[in-house]
């Protein structure tokens, strides 16, 4: 399963990749507006700490807008991916962009159907939102279950990978891997929590504490 970090925070960015565990990052508008910065210099800053698809989220609404936002932000880097937003224009969008070899993450994924237009249309990525469908009084793992079941009825004509976004907790990583989907994009604090178990700490702190009476030292 590969982890994307869902943040546009440099600082934890770096720290992170610098771990090896950080395949790609999905930003949005609302992530580049909390770091008060320039977006497209922020973005190539980004790309530039990790090769893998960093998403990056088109604002105009309109097809022909979205297209011109799309060509721009493609242009800051090679590892840029579109993130479009599953309306009727962003999955017209979708498929010029898909078309022109330009890969396409479309979010806001809330249900199969939209997932499967997503396939149609292309998109590299699909980003179910399972923290906001939590939020809502719905089970949000449900329509990653959907979803990878019914992509992987058709393995030889979807290509789009499931991308499980709006994730909230360690939970959600393992649920998402689990039933197979591809990629889960995570808060750098997740990705920190999956380290982190009490009796590891309980562990080592006795391991140590008996080393340190042998007086011994290993170099
Ligand atoms: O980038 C999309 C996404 O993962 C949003 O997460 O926590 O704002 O629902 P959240």
């Amino acid at each position: 399963m590969k982890f994307f970090l869902d943040t546009a925070d440099v600082a934890e960015i770096a720290d992170l990749a610098s771990a090896g565990m950080v395949d790609g990052v999905t930003t949005n508008p609302s992530l580049v507006a909390k770091t008060g910065r320039d977006l497209f210099e922020l973005l190539a800053e980004i790309a530039g700490l990790v090769p893998g698809p960093i998403s990056a989220e088109v604002t105009a609404t309109e097809q022909e807008a979205m297209l011109r936002e799309a060509h721009r932000l493609a242009e800051i880097a090679k590892n840029i991916c579109i993130k479009l937003p599953l309306t009727w224009d962003g999955l017209r969008a979708c498929r010029r962009l898909a078309a022109e070899g330009v890969k396409v993450n479309l979010t806001l994924c809330f249900s199969p159907g939209q997932a499967l237009l997503a396939a149609k249309a292309g998109a590299t990525f699909v980003s179910p939102f399972v923290g906001r469908l939590d939020d809502a009084g719905h089970e949000g793992m449900e329509l990653i279950e959907d979803i990878c079941t019914i992509y992987g009825n058709y393995p030889d004509t979807i290509r789009t990978e499931v991308l499980v976004a709006s994730i909230r907790s360690v939970g959600h990583v393992i649920e998402a891997a689990r039933l197979g989907a591809d990629v889960a994009t995570m808060p750098a604090k997740v990705m920190r929590a999956l380290a982190q178990h009490p009796l590891t700490d309980k562990g080592l702190a006795q391991f140590l504490a008996d080393w340190e009476k042998t007086g011994q030292r290993i170099v």
